[in-house]
């Protein structure tokens, strides 16, 4: 399926609809900092930041952004991007330092004061429950492996759900559960560490039966909340035509997109992904109890997506792991700072499958963005061309999408400002706002500047 994407040079405003969501992204752990203030408890990533080796330079997210600190200016920061939403996470030691039982008041007002300072501002809050800070002390209990987690987080959904839902409307339950999962305890480059397909596996469907309970709890105290799920896609192409080579894409494609769209969309889990995983898979785990699929599709109102870039792959019979997979380097095509290469094209792709495929009532794009070694220039500029050319190639493909059916209804730039990059510490800047680390000074950048431009021309025309 292929579409040409409209001329980006031509890219404005007034292409999308009035009531387009446009917004920034970050998270809890990547920017808040206060690690150890406000009665926030352990996660499992700042363990596993203190583990040696395990992050680049051996960073942490102990002041990240310091934007706890920061939450006004950093609002303001926000509203003069003329951005209508803002997406952030929670975090849930923050919020039940024991990760079950007493909530933390101040993690609560914390929360509290954003979401005010946001509406105050006219900016939508988007709420995400969980990106990726797990107490410890679940951790200990075993994580994400264990279902007790996954009915942890409803109880934890339902206290947020209870304080904040009289002004957050959007919900989005869990951030990537693939990476979480797979990341996470099949190949230990993320938190907590774990190398074990079976354990991963057992993860994810633990994830997403906590999504299914976050919907539900949601519901259960915001009647007119609009609830989803946020899932990292790619859409998976094969090298060459040859039937290996397709077979190949499908693979990955179970793998790392239909494992999660179909549960969440009712289908439940893909039976080849099912098979190809034989004994580390959930089912032959004996964790999908009856009643899990009903639950983890429990009716959402929006499919949130975050778009990086493709996959492309061929058969690799030797040495592919479980998969039989090999992931190629696409000669020709330009590359990010993480090595992931710009397939614009591919997000209309994708998102015209999913219409057709699953049918969703809405798909946000809640993270799309690109790293590249930025610095501030002696003019104080950080010029950015090639991450601004990012967002308007990838905001022309999401024109596309809507042009051939797609209900596409928001998009959101990762990130609003530079952060803590997972594994890669302070090394990989995604914003469209310089952070000086140092001494916490905020420059936008050039794409942040014509993001800022480009929304505002809309409002100037309305
Ligand atoms: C997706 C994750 O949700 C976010 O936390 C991360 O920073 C970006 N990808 C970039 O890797």
């Amino acid at each position: 399926m292929t579409l040409t994407l409209p001329d980006t040079t031509r890219l404005i405003r007034q292409n999308f609809p009035p009531d387009f969501v446009f917004g920034v992204a970050t998270s809890s752990y990547q920017i808040e900092g206060a690690a150890h203030e406000g009665g926030r408890s352990s996660s499992i990533w700042d363990t596993f930041c203190a583990t040696p080796g395990k992050v680049m330079n051996g960073e942490n997210g102990d002041v990240a952004c310091d934007h706890y600190h920061r939450l006004d200016s950093d609002l303001d920061l926000i509203a003069s991007l003329n951005v209508n939403a803002y997406r952030f996470s929670v975090a849930w030691p923050r919020i039940i330092p024991g990760g079950r039982g007493a909530t933390n008041r101040a993690g609560l007002d914390f929360y509290s004061r954003l979401v005010d300072g946001l509406l105050a501002r006219g900016i939508t809050p988007w709420l995400t429950l969980y990106h990726w800070d797990l107490p410890q002390v679940l951790q200990d209990k075993g994580g994400w492996p264990e279902r007790d987690t996954a009915l942890a987080f409803g109880d934890y959904a339902a206290v947020v759900a209870a304080e904040l839902g009289d002004r957050v409307k959007h919900w989005i339950t869990i951030n990537e559960p693939w990476v979480a999962a797979f990341l996470g305890y099949g190949v230990g480059v993320h938190a907590p560490g774990h190398t074990d397909l079976a354990e991963s596996f057992a993860a994810s469907h633990h994830l997403l039966l906590a999504h299914g309970l976050g919907v539900q709890a949601v519901r259960a105290s915001v009647p007119d909340a609009q609830v989803g799920i946020t899932l990292n896609l790619a859409a998976a192409y094969p090298a060459s035509g040859s039937p290996a080579d397709e077979a190949a894409a499908h693979r990955q494609d179970g793998f790392a997109n239909r494992w999660y769209l179909g549960p969440v969309f009712g289908r439940g889990y893909p039976q080849d992904t099912v098979d190809l995983l034989g004994a580390a898979s959930p089912q032959a785990q004996g964790l999908v109890l009856p009643g899990d699929l009903e639950t983890i599709s429990s009716p959402s109102d929006f499919l949130g997506v975050n778009m990086y870039s493709r996959s492309v792959v061929e058969d690799a019979p030797d040495g592919g792991g479980f998969l039989s997979v090999k992931q190629l380097r696409v000669e020709g095509s330009e590359y990010t700072g993480f090595d992931w290469e710009v397939a614009p094209q591919s997000l209309t792709d994708l998102m015209l499958r999913l219409q057709r495929d699953y049918n969703p009532a809405a798909i946000y794009i809640t993270e799309n963005g690109a790293t590249y070694p930025d610095h501030v220039s002696p003019d104080g500029t950080v010029h950015d061309a090639a991450r601004t050319r990012y967002f308007q190639q990838h905001l022309a493909a999401l024109g596309a999408a809507i042009t051939g059916g797609a209900k596409m209804a928001g998009y959101f730039a990762w990130s609003l400002m530079d952060n803590f990059e997972w594994a890669e510490g302070y090394d990989k800047r995604f914003g469209i706002v310089h952070v000086d680390f140092e001494t916490q000074a905020r420059t936008l950048k050039a794409s942040g500047r014509w993001y800022r431009d480009f929304l505002a021309h809309a409002q100037q025309s309305q």
